[in-house]
């Protein structure tokens, strides 16, 4: 069976954008594949956190993984902090990337323009993540669109220690989704969605109420035009709502457009709220069910178990490649 390997940073709620980029994909896929997924909780130290927010945000994002449907059973759903291979091949992986690469990431630039102090993980984060794909022996990412760069830098960093070293890694292919790759902000429409964003309209997260939901969805930023129409450059804000619609309830933009045709956007919003509250619903529901039980406390521990089995064997092929240590079986 191909092996995929996905992880999301619990640096604050999931998004609409989280789950529609990534989460929705993976449901399907733990049918096909050898799924590993991830809570990436030391990539989201790259920026600060609060200790007690962040340890809430692990664990809603584990329940969250079971509420949109993974099934322990199929996929090994683990932290990344709880398998420490991870931290030690990001580090190994750190002495193959060069800063120039490194520096090149939009992610980091985006994230450090304007900040005085801007920690140092934030640089050779991409290493890491490059670490969390290798050790599984990963075909497939799914991923949304803004993580493509770091995915082509992962399969570089493969390519390099293969041929500097050993020939060790299976170099991973993105799997980005055809519609809603990029959900954008609901503020500002050029802006990608982000679950960090400090302004809290600028998305929606799974475990928002329906009236949060119809709020910031009837005060997403349009236009002044009040045609339904799709037209990423001019009209950035009601295409994305389009998008949005289409990937939930699977219509065509175009029957979209011809159905709202001579309805204003109030009309579109509201029916877009409802698709959305009515699409959260049942995932909210099993949420509240697992989000403290000692179930979920067993299944991390399971996760955290099967994932060291396997990442701890590739670790020591990475160390015997690059001659770390005592040569160990
Ligand atoms: N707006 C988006 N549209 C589609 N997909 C998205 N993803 C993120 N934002 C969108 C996808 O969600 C997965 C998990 O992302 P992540 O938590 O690893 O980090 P991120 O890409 O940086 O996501 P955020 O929400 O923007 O987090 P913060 O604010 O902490 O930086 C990835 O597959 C990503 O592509």
């Amino acid at each position: 069976m191909k092996k995929i390997f996905s992880g999301i940073q619990p640096s604050g709620s999931v998004t609409l954008g989280n789950y529609i980029g990534a989460m929705k994909q993976f449901v399907d896929l733990q049918n096909d594949y050898h799924c590993y997924f991830c809570i990436v909780d030391q990539h989201s130290i790259t920026v600060p956190q609060d200790k007690v927010q962040l340890r809430k945000n692990i664990r809603s994002l584990a329940a969250l993984y079971l509420a949109v449907g993974i099934d322990p059973s199929k996929s090994t759903l683990f932290i990344q902090s709880e398998v420490p291979a991870h931290a030690q091949a990001g580090w190994m992986l750190q002495c193959v990337a060069y800063i120039g690469e490194l520096e090149r990431m939009t992610q980091y630039k985006d994230k450090s323009t304007g900040k005085e102090a801007v920690a140092a993980g934030l640089l050779t984060y991409p290493p890491l993540m490059a670490a969390d794909i290798l050790l599984y022996k990963t075909d497939l990412v799914p991923v949304g669109e803004d993580q493509k760069q770091h995915i082509e830098l992962t399969r570089d960093l493969a390519e390099r220690f293969n041929k500097k070293y050993n020939d060790i890694f299976t170099i991973p292919e993105p799997r980005i989704p055809k519609d809603g790759a990029r959900v954008m902000s609901l503020v500002d429409p050029t802006k990608k969605m982000s679950k960090s964003d400090p302004n809290q309209k600028s998305f929606i997260t799974l475990l928002d109420d329906p009236k949060q939901i119809v709020k910031k969805i009837k005060s997403a930023v349009t236009d002044s035009e009040g045609i339904v129409k799709f037209d990423k450059e001019s009209k950035p804000g009601i295409s994305n709502l389009l998008s949005i619609y289409s990937v939930l309830t699977n219509k065509t933009i175009s029957e979209l457009e011809v159905e709202y045709e001579g309805k204003g956007y109030g009309d579109f919003k509201s029916d877009l709220a409802e698709v959305v509250v009515n699409t959260l619903a049942p995932i909210q529901e099993r949420y509240y069910q697992i989000i403290e039980s000692e179930e979920l406390d067993r299944i991390l521990d399971e996760g955290a178990e099967r994932a060291n089995a396997v990442a701890s064997k590739m670790l020591k092929k990475m160390e015997n490649a690059m001659g770390l240590g005592r040569k160990r079986k």
